[in-house]
């Protein structure tokens, strides 16, 4: 595999990242996955944008993120992906430091990493619909930045493998929030809900792309808290993600959602979405 590594495509054996390196310290990067449709990457302003953001943040100082694109680019042909639906990841931690200390100085020289690799739709998900838990939230306070330090969301990720559940959707204090690795939705009377941004969630470039949509097809949305006794109650839910697309729940673990139909307004953003590629 052909990886992009500080500003050099090597072998993924000849890349050698320090121990001292703050990402594998203490989770100090931050990060994105880009979807690629043949043959170009998706929404890949959208995903930019966030990553300069979710840098800003932390204070990361890099500000090369104009070329990842063509970076991402040239790993797709070197690793013949070209016609194949794919992911770039792109990882930019803080740099390293010896000896360890979690304060930082300003001037460090950050450690860039890209991968590219086959990832193809799941589709038996995406048609059928998947069964989702639900847990209270038990992550940080700035959800916003893609950040690199997940141990919530593998853990909570973890937990819902080992229950056969697609997801875990969590909630703070009964008021909805989003999934371990996607933002959620839900249809009442027609009408879409989702969670509105703020620091306890990630701007979903997916979530966006959807909302969108529905200003395109006449699907009224609003962006509001949404309390878990409202999501029980919807007509449809589903999830969004880059790798999930839009993706129908049909069941929620431990209530009384057991047995929704991947709804019409679901398969309509479907479709439309997939034009989109
Ligand atoms: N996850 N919320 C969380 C916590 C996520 O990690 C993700 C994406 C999303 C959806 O964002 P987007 O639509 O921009 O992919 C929401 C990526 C795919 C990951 O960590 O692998």
């Amino acid at each position: 595999m052909l990886v992009f590594y500080n500003g050099k495509i090597l072998d993924l054996e000849s890349v050698a990242i320090s121990p001292f390196d703050r990402a594998f310290q203490f989770g100090d990067g931050v990060y994105e996955v880009i979807r690629y449709y043949p043959s170009e990457f998706f929404k890949s302003e959208l995903h930019i944008n966030r990553l300069k953001n979710s840098l800003k943040e932390v204070g990361i100082p890099y500000n090369n993120c104009d070329s990842i694109e063509s970076n991402l680019n040239e790993l797709i042909k070197l690793n013949n992906l070209t016609d194949e639906v794919s992911i770039g990841y792109i990882q930019i931690s803080r740099g390293y430091h010896i000896p360890r200390r979690h304060y930082f100085d300003d001037g460090m020289e950050p450690t860039v990493f890209m991968y590219v690799e086959k990832y193809p739709a799941r589709l038996e998900e995406m048609t059928n619909g998947v069964k989702i838990g639900l847990e209270e939230d038990i992550r940080w306070l700035r959800c916003n930045i893609k950040a690199t330090s997940l141990l919530a969301n593998i853990l909570t990720r973890n937990k819902a493998v080992r229950k056969e559940l697609s997801e875990i959707v969590w909630h703070r204090n009964g008021i909805i929030t989003e999934g371990t690795q996607t933002n959620i939705f839900f249809v009442k009377n027609g009408e879409l809900f989702t969670p509105l941004l703020s620091n306890f969630i990630l701007p979903g470039v997916t979530r966006r792309v959807v909302l969108d949509l529905c200003g395109k097809n006449g699907i009224p949305f609003t962006e509001r808290n949404i309390t878990i006794d409202e999501l029980t109650k919807s007509d449809e839910i589903f999830l969004t993600s880059t790798t999930a697309e839009v993706t129908p729940v049909i069941e929620i673990e431990g209530t009384n959602v057991k047995d929704l139909k991947p709804g019409p307004i679901s398969r309509i953003l479907q479709k439309e979405y997939s034009k989109l590629y």
